[in-house]
């Protein structure tokens, strides 16, 4: 994984020092409508890649069948000790054989992790992620991002995160296209409390069954919405 971990950023992997800069910036308000875009029902099953502490659990129905995994223990421990009988929570890295026996997914979920990422691991966790998912479900993933019109502030904070593969919104679709036939990136900005760009990806998976894998139709403009 490509982050950094001099000084600051090693305390960002402490789960109490994580989730107090979250707060600071505003990332509590924002999940409320990563959720509400997640738009998970209760009945589904959610596998969430890097889960973290599982902050986004707070925002998702009760009923859904949350499945986070972490390679973090701090993270790990900090979300079983929040949730409990809530969620499963796997200390693990998602890897083809971590999903073996764990069954197909309504949605498939990375909030902050293709951007820490080099591009072999992050497209081949887009395809793991493909491949867990049910006829009709959705990998949604959350990132920080390059703009070329986003303001000098918001591109020096997004310079400064701990993920050394930060990409463009095209970058981040790009990851996806021999995985999934739709594929939907989307700009966001003004969703925390200081100046930011991030891409949502929305990729879903084709509704039938025998899924052919056809080129992406990956959107040219990456102007926000
Ligand atoms: C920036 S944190 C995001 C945590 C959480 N999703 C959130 O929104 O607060 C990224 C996490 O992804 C985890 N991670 C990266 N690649 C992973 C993989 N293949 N399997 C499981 N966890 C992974 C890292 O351990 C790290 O905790």
């Amino acid at each position: 994984m490509a982050q950094r971990e001099a000084g600051l950023f090693r305390l960002l992997g402490t789960s109490a020092v994580y989730q107090a800069f979250q707060d600071a910036l505003g990332a509590e308000a924002f999940r409320r409508r990563l959720a509400a875009w997640i738009d998970a029902a209760p009945g589904q099953r959610v596998l969430d890649i890097g889960c973290g502490p599982a902050a986004i659990l707070a925002h998702l129905p009760e009923g859904i069948e949350y499945h986070g995994f972490d390679d973090s223990a701090d993270y790990i421990a900090a979300a079983r000790a929040r949730w409990g009988e809530r969620g499963h929570f796997w200390q693990a890295r998602v890897e083809e054989a971590t999903l073996a026996d764990l069954g197909a997914f309504d949605r498939v979920i990375a909030i902050g992790v293709l951007h820490h990422l080099d591009d072999g691991p992050a497209a081949t966790l887009v395809a793991l992620a493909a491949r867990a998912l049910a006829p009709g479900g959705m990998l949604l993933t959350y990132d920080p991002c390059w703009a070329a019109d986003q303001g000098a502030l918001a591109r020096a904070l997004v310079a400064r995160d701990r993920g050394q593969n930060v990409r463009d919104a095209h970058g981040y679709a790009q990851l996806a296209r021999h995985s999934f036939a739709e594929v939907e990136p989307a700009l966001v900005r003004g969703h925390l409390r200081v100046p930011y760009t991030a891409c949502v990806l929305r990729c879903r998976a084709e509704a039938s069954s025998h899924r052919e894998v056809s080129p992406p139709r990956v959107p040219s403009s990456t102007s926000p919405r």
